[in-house]
């Protein structure tokens, strides 16, 4: 039986990846995907798609609107038998709140029940540079239990490509959770 498997996209930059993971995770899992007005905004400035585009091309994705607070991804009863919950691109306003324990919508409440019931959560953030209180929200979150990933890609794999690129970063969310792939090639000494 499939596992299931949160994914938030906000309005941070880099949406690819996040669409990315959706690509990968998609025949594997039951993905609840929870995008942000702000995602929405970003994710057609940066890939042309829209909220249609996405159910269009995955059809069995369970799509759930943000102010869903009702949500069973926020409940803990729920949620404690998930994979995980992967935020990717994740903002410094999602950070916030998330570090701040305040919830504005759901993709917050869902990666505070995360927190509280271990369920591996992995935020990838993009911003640069960072300011003293984004890092400091960093660590918090961190001491709580979340993997903080920055969106930057490697280069001892020897990138040939864009998608090179996106798939080392992709690849390593993959690896925080356990899921085997071949995204990119590992460092062989
Ligand atoms: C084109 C575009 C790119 C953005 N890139 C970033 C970014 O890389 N990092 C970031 O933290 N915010 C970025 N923002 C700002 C966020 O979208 C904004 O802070 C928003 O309130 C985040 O809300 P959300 O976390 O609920 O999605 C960007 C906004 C736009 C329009």
């Amino acid at each position: 039986m499939k596992k299931d498997l949160v994914l938030c996209i906000t309005g941070a930059s880099g949406c690819i990846y996040g669409y990315r993971l959706l690509e990968i995770l998609y025949k594997d899992f039951n993905i609840h995907l929870i995008i942000s007005p702000s995602g929405y905004v970003v994710m057609k400035e940066e890939l042309g798609l829209t909220r249609e585009d996405i159910l269009e091309r995955f059809p069995n994705v369970n799509l759930i609107p943000s102010s869903k607070i009702d949500s069973h991804t926020a409940s803990g009863s729920r949620l404690c038998v998930y994979k995980g919950v992967i935020v990717a691109p994740c903002s410094m306003s999602s950070l916030a709140c998330i570090a701040n324990g305040i919830n504005q919508n759901l993709i917050h409440r869902t990666c505070e029940v995360a927190l509280k019931e271990r369920v591996p959560l992995i935020l990838l953030l993009r911003e640069m540079p960072y300011s003293v209180l984004h890092i400091e929200n960093m660590l918090k979150v961190a001491r709580a239990g979340a993997i903080v990933m920055p969106a930057s890609p490697g280069f001892y794999h020897k990138p040939q490509s864009l998608q090179d690129l996106i798939d080392f970063v992709v690849g390593k969310v993959l690896d925080s959770l356990d899921i085997k792939h071949n995204l990119y090639k590992r460092w062989k000494s």
